[in-house]
């Protein structure tokens, strides 16, 4: 909402300035008031995100300089927004609409702006899409179940990759946890069922349900078995808490898809 305000607010005084406008001032007086308060929520959400939000290694400058610019944002448009009110007391006019604001109340609107957009670029760009932050909170902090536990069988070749795609992604991300935070026994027995999804779709494909050209019966049929093995590898170095072994079989997975996407897709 800071950031949404930032265009009207620089906007309305410097529009208010050059046009020595009443109505351009009330505009840029209203939302920089209802801005001013509004950053307030955004400061005390920043700061539960700082203490709450479990932070991976290597971002502390960004955190530190986010929080910094985050705390000088607010503070400025607080000051600012003061000062402004203050101004109208001083001017002792009734009717709201007869003020008017200068060139200064222009330049401290675009030095807040400046200071809210570098700390806006910050959060948006550096800490929530590249480093993922928002997505790691919410999967935290979420209240729904994960998505298609458990997917219904499938029906069809398509049915089937689409059941195939959810087991591998769900395999890979829970690796993937597993490597950069620690080994847990949860994603352990997480890997342990997906890996045991993947081989109940892959022993469906092994029937020939899914051959739809029967020139690719015998391709289908081979690479279905593949796969059924390759999932059993996984199954069992999941139950033995073997991430090395995991980590080999998960490849030797992939690899079996896209050896039958080159020949098939
Ligand atoms: C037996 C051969 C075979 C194997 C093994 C296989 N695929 Fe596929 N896959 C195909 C074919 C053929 C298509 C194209 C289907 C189409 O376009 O209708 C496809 C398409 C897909 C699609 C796109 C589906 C869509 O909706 O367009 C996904 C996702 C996919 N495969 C995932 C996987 C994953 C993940 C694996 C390994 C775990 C895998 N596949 C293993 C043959 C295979």
């Amino acid at each position: 909402v800071t950031v949404g305000a930032v265009p009207l607010l620089v906007g309305a005084y410097v529009l208010a300035w050059k046009l020595r406008s009443p109505r351009w001032t009330f505009v840029g007086d209203a939302t920089l008031v209802l801005t001013a308060g509004i950053s307030l929520f955004t400061f005390a959400f920043g700061m539960v995100s700082n203490f709450a939000q479990p932070w991976p290694a290597g971002l502390g400058t960004w955190r530190a300089l986010h929080l910094a610019f985050g705390a000088a944002s607010s503070a400025l448009l607080v000051a600012f927004a003061v000062a402004r009110v203050a101004s109208r007391r001083v001017q002792r006019v009734t009717c709201v609409t007869c003020v008017t604001s200068g060139g200064r109340s222009a330049a401290c609107a675009l030095a807040t702006a400046m200071c809210i957009g570098w700390t806006g670029w910050i959060g948006g760009e550096v800490l929530t899409y590249h480093a993922g932050l928002a997505v790691a909170g919410a999967a935290g902090g979420a209240l729904a179940p994960e998505l298609g536990r458990s997917p219904p069988r499938p029906t069809d070749l398509r049915g089937a990759m689409g059941d195939l795609r959810f087991a591998w992604a769900s395999i890979d991300t829970q690796l993937a946890a597993m490597v950069v935070n620690k080994p847990s026994d949860g994603a352990y027995a997480a890997v342990e069922g997906y890996a045991r999804h993947l081989g109940q779709v892959a022993s469906w494909m092994g029937t020939g349900a899914a051959v739809r050209d029967p020139a690719d019966e015998a391709q289908i049929r081979s690479h279905a078995s593949a796969l059924r093995g390759r999932a059993a590898e996984l199954e069992n170095a999941a139950r033995g808490r073997d991430l090395e072994a995991l980590e080999g079989a998960f490849a030797d997975t992939t690899r079996v898809c896209l050896d039958c996407h080159d020949l098939l897709r």
